[in-house]
C-alpha cells in the first residue's frame, strides 16, 4: 500500500483523493518521500486564478481572461493572456515555480518524475526555476496540438502588412519533464522506490517525447467546464508513463476539474489532487467519475 497523506480529502473516488487547499501550503504538510510522480497543469498568469479574476471570467467580462468570439458556431473557451505579463509578473512567476519546486522536492521520492504543462512564452522561466529548486531537467514532451492561438496579422494594420504574422500559429504545447535526483543507479532506485524511469508504452515501444493530440473535445467540456481542461486521451498517456512500474501515488497540485486524477483512476493508479477554488473542487467531484469512465479515442 503506498504511503499517503494523513488529512481528510474533500472528495474521493476509487483510488483518487482530492484536497481543498493551497498546494504550496499542503505540500509542506506532506511526509517526506511520499509522492511517486507529478502530472500537472499549473496556473501561469498567477493572477488568472485569483478570486477577482475568476469572478470576471464567470461573469463573462474577461478581465485577464480573453473571451474569443464564436467560431464555426461554437464558442471557444476563454484563454488567459500570457503576452501581457509585465516584467514584475514574470519575476513573480519565476519565484512561484522556484517555491513550488522547493515544496515538491522533499515530498517526492528519489527518482520521481514531474511532468508540467507549459507554454512556449514562459517555459524557459519555469524550467530555470525548477532547476534552481534542485530538480533535474529530463527534456520536454511535445504535445502536437493545433490551436487558434497566434498567427494573426498586426493589429489595426492587417491591410498594410498582409504578409506578416505577429506570432507563429501555435501547433504544439510543451510539457516540461523533471526528476528528483536518484538514490543510486536507475536500477537500484527502481528496486527501492519504484521510480527513476518512465513506463514504456509497450514491450516494443518506449515512451516517446512527441504525442499527437486533439484539442479537448466538446463531450469532455460538457462534463468538465473548466477553461484549462486537458483531454483524457493525452492525460492517460502522460499519467500512465509517470509510474514506471505502475506503483505509487501520482500528484496533481493544481487539479482543476480533476483530469489528472480521472486519468490515474482510468489506468489503475493511486492519485491525490489539490485544488484551491471551491467551484472547481465541486466540479471535480462530479467530473472525475465521468471522465475516468469515458471512452476516448485520439
Ligand atoms: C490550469 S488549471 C488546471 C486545469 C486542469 N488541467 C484540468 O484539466 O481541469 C490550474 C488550477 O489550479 C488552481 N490553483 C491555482 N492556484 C492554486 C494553489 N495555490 N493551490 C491549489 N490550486 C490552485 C486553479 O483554481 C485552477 O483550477
Amino acid at each position: 500500500m503506498p504511503q499517503t497523506p494523513h488529512e481528510e480529502p474533500a472528495f474521493s473516488y476509487g483510488r483518487a483523493r482530492l484536497f481543498h487547499a493551497d498546494s504550496l501550503e499542503w505540500l509542506k504538510r506532506q511526509p517526506e518521500n511520499s509522492i511517486h510522480g507529478v502530472v500537472t497543469d499549473p496556473p501561469y498568469g498567477l493572477v488568472e486564478y485569483t478570486p477577482v479574476e475568476l469572478a470576471k471570467l464567470r461573469a463573462g467580462r474577461g478581465g485577464t481572461w480573453r473571451i474569443p468570439p464564436s467560431f464555426d458556431g461554437s464558442t471557444r473557451s476563454p484563454l488567459p493572456r500570457f503576452t501581457t505579463l509585465s516584467d514584475a509578473e514574470l519575476d513573480d512567476l519565476e519565484r512561484f515555480f522556484r517555491n513550488l519546486g522547493a515544496a515538491l522536492r522533499p515530498a517526492l521520492v528519489p527518482g520521481a518524475h514531474v511532468m508540467m504543462a507549459a507554454n512556449p512564452l514562459v517555459s524557459h522561466l519555469v524550467s530555470y526555476a525548477l532547476d534552481e529548486a534542485g530538480l533535474e531537467r529530463r527534456g520536454e514532451i511535445v504535445r502536437l496540438v493545433t490551436t487558434l492561438r497566434g498567427g494573426d496579422r498586426p493589429k489595426n494594420a492587417h491591410e498594410e502588412f498582409p504578409d506578416v504574422t505577429v506570432m507563429p500559429r501555435s501547433m504544439w504545447e510543451p510539457w516540461l519533464l523533471f526528476r528528483k535526483p536518484l538514490d543510486g543507479t536507475v536500477a537500484s532506485n527502481l528496486r527501492k522506490w519504484g521510480t527513476g524511469g518512465l513506463r514504456r508504452v509497450s514491450d516494443k515501444a518506449p515512451f516517446g517525447d512527441v504525442i499527437r493530440s486533439s484539442p479537448t473535445r466538446p463531450a469532455e467540456r460538457s462534463i468538465a467546464n473548466h477553461p484549462s481542461l486537458k483531454p483524457q486521451a493525452l492525460m492517460r498517456q502522460l499519467v500512465r508513463a509517470i509510474l514506471p512500474v505502475g506503483e505509487g501515488v501520482v500528484l496533481d497540485p493544481f487539479a482543476g476539474s480533476g483530469s489528472t486524477l480521472a486519468a490515474a483512476e482510468h489506468v489503475g493508479y493511486h492519485s491525490v489532487g489539490v485544488e484551491l477554488d471551491p467551484t472547481y473542487l465541486a466540479l471535480a467531484s462530479k467530473s472525475i467519475p465521468a471522465l475516468a469512465t469515458l471512452n476516448v479515442r485520439d
